[in-house]
């Protein structure tokens, strides 16, 4: 009988046979290539990388201005999708926590918010998939290229719910998959250059391999929309970004 195949759950970096070993190896990927990761995501997006994460933070405007908005940035890594919600709050900012559970990544996150004297950041070290915060505790939470990496996607949707206020919103910012020729062109680029020259600069074998491989493996915005519905969020949204290269999910949970 043919084997049939496994639905996907979550990330599967090389060598992960389980989602426990899938983790330790996200995890420890992240945490060879923190020192020169803001380098490489610079360079190798062209910059574009700060036009998503601003695009994304205004968005979430509505929200960033209230004084007592309680606000994360899951899988923060070295904290610019945080940075970005940061330059969207008002005159009485907002609480914003980064979280993510690479140490490494999150030191870099804290020598960037003192050297910018970030006011209203807070950083702290977690597993997205078993968040330590209470149930309804966030109005927002976004979470910039870090979904994809989850071990489990779907419950890490489900966690993003449980923290998340009734009529709160989340925010998963991601790469897509452009179609046609541009499409082509980009795909040119982000498997055979891409991962060669992450390679190169990091000095890290690997994680610029993983990347392109962990695009591919993501749902596709109609699946992931039903994934979050399913999670909890009565409404969600999928907007592309430069030229679907990128995307914003957003959802609301149900009230
Ligand atoms: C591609 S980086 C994105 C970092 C940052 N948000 C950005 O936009 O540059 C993905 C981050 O997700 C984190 N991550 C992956 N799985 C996680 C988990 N289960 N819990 C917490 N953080 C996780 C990694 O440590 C890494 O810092």
């Amino acid at each position: 009988m043919p084997e049939s195949k496994s639905p996907v759950v979550g990330a599967e970096p090389e060598g992960a046979r389980d989602r426990e070993s899938a983790a330790r190896a996200v995890r420890a990927m992240f945490t060879s290539i923190a020192p020169r990761y803001d380098l490489l995501n610079h360079l190798l997006s062209l910059n574009v990388d700060r036009l998503w994460w601003r695009r994304a933070a205004r968005t979430f405007r509505h929200i960033l201005s209230r004084a007592d908005a309680r606000i994360l940035d899951l899988c923060c890594g070295t904290g610019d999708m945080a940075f970005a919600l940061e330059s969207q709050v008002g005159k009485s900012p907002a609480q914003i926590v980064g979280a993510d559970f690479s140490h490494a990544m999150l030191e870099r996150a804290r020598i960037k918010s003192r050297r910018k004297g970030s006011q209203c950041l807070a950083w702290i070290e977690a597993d997205a998939l078993k968040l330590p915060f209470a149930g309804g505790h966030f109005d927002l939470v976004v979470s910039a290229f870090g979904v994809r990496n989850l071990a489990d996607y779907d419950r890490g949707l489900r966690e993003i719910a449980r923290i998340l206020r009734p009529g709160g919103e989340c925010g998963i910012l991601d790469f897509g998959e452009p179609r046609g020729a541009i499409g082509a062109l980009y795909r040119i680029y982000f498997k055979q250059v891409l991962p060669r020259v992450g390679t190169v600069i990091s000095g890290v074998r690997g994680p610029y391999a993983y990347l392109p491989a962990s695009v591919e493996r993501f749902p596709p915005p109609d699946e992931m929309l039903m994934r979050m519905k399913n999670a909890g969020f009565a409404e969600a949204t999928w907007t592309p970004y430069t030229f679907g290269i990128a995307g914003l999910y957003r959802g609301r949970k149900t009230a």
